[in-house]
């Protein structure tokens, strides 16, 4: 018995002579949100594609929701919902249409299709604009019907590919409110972002894709002690107090504009203790501490994007 909702060894994809998945393994423990993070061209889409049946893997294997995508995609289609990039919404159509449409897609029965739609419209807060053709909607009004769409037939997993691209920060965050009660229900979430924040305030788990290949996989906090860069720092009240301080921790930096010190520290219990008892025995005392890591921003940057392609478009 496994809790993965999604276990993918080996995925390979080329399209002619141009590899762009070379090899991934990933594993999505059920109620939990994945995030796939990478540079645009990276594969990102490419892996959503092939995960939710829709492009053919030259080789690996996928299982989603226990089944291979390559024998079993029906059983896979029937488990999860979609996202996609761009979103699928039937511009012609008002909102409650287009989830009609999808209502009577999904084989739902007529007579609850109705309070599906409602209850959808609702929980979206689109039921003011419900009987409004979707061309007349904002961006993010738009982006909130195709998960609405996506959530018809109630899946528990989840694929959202850049589900907030191009949204404001409020409407940003009503999607993570709504991403993060549909997690509270117990459904999966695959997500991908360009936005590394976004990753950092959801994701159980994330994975670094670039140039087809997983660079990092780990908690947002896993990732962010892989590289250099994370640091105690030290404020004091007296230069004085700096001083001593700078002479014990001889590998630190000084900040004596801010009386602070910048001392190399992996961020763990450990090395704060071990930090805090020499300080002690000098009878130095701080005015206050604080772990300081990179961001995913930083992460981000130092993983992707610097290599060689090794599989030139040229
Ligand atoms: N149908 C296709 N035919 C040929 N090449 C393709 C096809 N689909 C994707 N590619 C190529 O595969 C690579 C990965 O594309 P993919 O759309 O998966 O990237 P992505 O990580 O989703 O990027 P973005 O952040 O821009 O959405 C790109 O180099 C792209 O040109
Ligand atoms: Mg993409």
């Amino acid at each position: 018995m496994t809790s993965s909702a999604i276990a993918v060894s080996g995925l390979r994809k080329a399209y002619k002579d141009k590899v762009v998945l070379d090899g991934i393994d990933l594993e999505v423990q059920a109620g939990t949100i994945f995030s796939l993070l990478g540079p645009n061209g990276a594969g990102k889409t490419t892996t959503v594609n092939v995960l939710t049946t829709l492009v053919k893997a030259d080789g690996g294997s996928v299982r989603v929701a226990g089944h291979d995508v390559a024998t079993e995609a029906r059983a896979v289609r029937a488990a999860i919902g979609v996202t996609g990039q761009f979103a699928a919404v039937d511009e012609l159509l008002t909102g409650r249409e287009n989830l009609q449409l999808m209502v009577d897609l999904s084989g739902i029965p007529t007579r609850d299709g109705g309070r599906v739609v409602t209850g959808l419209l609702e929980r979206f807060d689109l039921a003011e604009s419900a009987q409004k053709p979707a061309s007349t909607y904002s961006g993010g009004m738009r982006r909130k019907l195709d998960l609405a769409m996506t959530l018809v037939g109630d899946p528990r997993i989840i694929f959202l590919d850049e589900p907030t691209t191009g949204l404001d920060p409020r409407s940003r965050r009503t999607m993570w409110s709504i991403i993060r009660d549909l997690v509270a229900d117990g459904v999966t979430i695959f997500l991908t972002t360009q936005y590394l924040e976004e990753a950092d305030q959801l994701a159980d788990r994330i994975a670094v894709l670039d140039q087809g290949r997983l660079v990092a996989q780990g908690t947002p906090d896993e990732l962010k002690r892989q590289i250099p860069g994370t640091h105690v720092r030290l404020r004091f009240t007296t230069v004085a107090e700096l001083d001593a301080a700078a002479r014990v921790l001889s590998d630190s930096t000084r900040d004596d504009e801010a009386l602070a010190l910048r001392v190399p520290s992996d961020g763990g219990t450990a090395s704060l203790r071990a930090l805090l008892d020499r300080l002690d025995e000098y009878a130095i005392s701080a005015e206050g501490l604080s772990v300081q890591t990179p961001d995913l921003d930083d992460v981000f940057l130092a993983l992707t994007g610097n290599r060689t392609p090794e599989v030139s478009a040229k």
